[in-house]
C-alpha cells in the first residue's frame, strides 16, 4: 500500500506590530532615507509588514504557529515524531530552532532539526518530512517555516529593508493511505549565491563578514520567474497532472509582480493564485505556510483541492510541492 503524507492541520502567527509603508517611510525619513508608499506598492505590491519586537525570537513565532496547527490537526504535541523548522534566522548557532520549539511544546523524543534553504526553506522542509513519512520513519510530522527576518536587514538600505517581514506558518503531516503530497522537486544553484545572501557569521566571538542581507533585485526577479515556471512544469509532469488541474497556486510571497509574471507564464488565472505579500511582505521561509494557512482559514482552499506550493530564494534555491489538500 502506498503511504502518503497528508496535511491534517495548518497554523500561522504574525507578531502584532504592524508597520505600514507610510510608517516605514516616516521612520526612514528621520535618517535621511527617502522612500514612499507609492514606490513600494508599485514595485512590490506590499502595503504593510508585521515586525517582531526586540527580544522576540524565531522559536517564539514558530511555537505559536505550531500550537495552532496542532489544534487544527487535533493531535497532541507528544504524538509528533518529527519536527522540522525551516529558517535562516535561527535563535542560536545551536541547538536548532526545532529543538527549542520541541521543548516549548513539551514533546520529548521526536527527531528535530532545522532546514536552511532561505525563502525555499518551507518547500525543502516539507519535502524532507514527506520523504521521512513515505519511508516509514515518521507518522506525525510538524513542519514550520519561521523567521525574524528583520534581524538580518540593513535598515539603512532602502532597496531591501522595505521588502521583508516577520512571521511563522506551520503544517502537521500525517501518514495516510489517502493522497496528500503527490510530488515534489527541489533545486539549487550555489554559483548564484552572490545575488542574494547574508554573508556573515559569528566566529571567535566576533561577527565576521557582512551580517546583513544583500540582494541584486533585478537578477533575483528574473531567476525567480524562470526557475519557478520550470519547476511547476516538472512537478506536474512527475505527478501526471496538467497545470490546468491545479486549484490553487501558493507561491513564495516575495513580490506581487513576480507572482503575476509567474501566473501568466503558467497560464494560471489570478483568481487561482493566493497572495498575502501585500499584508505580510516577504517573510522568507514563513511565506508559503502563512499563505496556505490564510487561504485555508478563509475558506478558499478546501479539502480535495490541488495546491501547488512553490519556494524560491537565496542559495540560489527553488522547488515545488504538489499537494492534494
Ligand atoms: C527590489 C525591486 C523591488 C526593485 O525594483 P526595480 O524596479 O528593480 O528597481 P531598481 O533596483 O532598478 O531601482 C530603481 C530606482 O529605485 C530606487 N529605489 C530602490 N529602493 C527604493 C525604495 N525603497 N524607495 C524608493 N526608491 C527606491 C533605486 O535607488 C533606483 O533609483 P535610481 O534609478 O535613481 O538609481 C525588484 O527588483 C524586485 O522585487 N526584485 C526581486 C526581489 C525579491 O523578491 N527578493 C526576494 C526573493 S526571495
Amino acid at each position: 500500500m502506498t503511504i502518503f503524507a497528508k496535511i491534517i492541520g495548518t497554523g500561522g502567527y504574525l507578531p502584532p506590530r504592524i508597520v505600514s509603508n507610510d510608517d516605514l517611510a516616516l521612520e526612514l525619513a528621520q535618517k535621511g532615507i527617502e522612500t514612499s508608499d507609492q514606490w513600494i506598492v508599485e514595485r512590490t505590491g506590499i502595503h504593510q509588514r508585521h515586525l517582531a519586537d526586540p527580544g522576540v525570537r524565531t522559536s517564539h513565532l514558530a511555537t505559536h504557529a505550531a500550537r495552532q496547527a496542532l489544534e487544527d490537526a487535533g493531535i497532541a504535541a507528544q504524538d509528533l515524531d518529527l519536527i522540522v523548522v525551516a529558517t535562516s534566522t535561527p535563535d542560536y548557532v545551536f541547538p536548532s530552532t526545532a529543538c527549542l520549539v520541541q521543548a516549548e511544546l513539551g514533546n520529548k523524543g521526536a527527531a528535530a532539526y532545522d532546514v536552511q534553504a532561505v525563502c525555499s526553506g518551507f518547500v525543502y522542509a516539507l519535502t524532507t518530512a514527506d520523504a521521512m513519512i513515505k519511508a516509514g520513519r515518521a507518522r506525525n510530522a510538524l513542519v514550520i517555516g519561521a523567521e525574524v527576518f528583520s534581524s538580518i536587514l540593513d535598515w539603512n538600505d532602502r532597496s531591501t529593508c522595505v521588502l521583508f517581514g516577520d512571521g511563522a506558518g506551520a503544517v502537521v503531516l500525517q501518514a495516510s493511505d489517502e493522497p496528500g503530497i503527490l510530488a515534489a522537486q527541489l533545486n539549487a544553484d550555489g554559483s548564484q549565491m552572490g545575488i542574494l545572501c547574508a554573508a556573515g557569521n559569528v566566529s571567535h566571538g566576533q561577527v565576521v563578514g557582512d551580517p546583513f542581507l544583500r540582494m541584486d533585485g533585478q537578477a533575483v526577479f528574473k531567476l525567480a520567474v524562470t526557475s519557478l515556471a520550470a519547476s511547476a512544469h516538472q512537478v506536474c509532469e512527475q505527478a501526471g497532472i496538467a497545470l490546468s488541474d491545479i486549484t490553487w497556486l501558493v507561491p513564495h510571497q516575495a513580490n506581487v509582480r513576480i507572482i503575476n509574471f509567474l501566473g501568466r507564464k503558467l497560464g494560471i488565472p489570478s483568481e487561482k493564485v493566493v497572495i498575502t505579500v501585500d499584508q505580510h511582505a516577504n517573510t522568507s521561509a514563513a511565506s508559503v505556510p502563512l499563505a496556505l494557512n490564510a487561504a485555508r482559514r478563509d475558506g478558499r482552499i478546501r479539502a480535495g483541492d490541488l495546491a501547488l506550493l512553490q519556494g524560491v530564494g537565496g542559495g540560489f534555491t527553488w522547488g515545488s510541492v504538489l499537494v492534494r489538500c
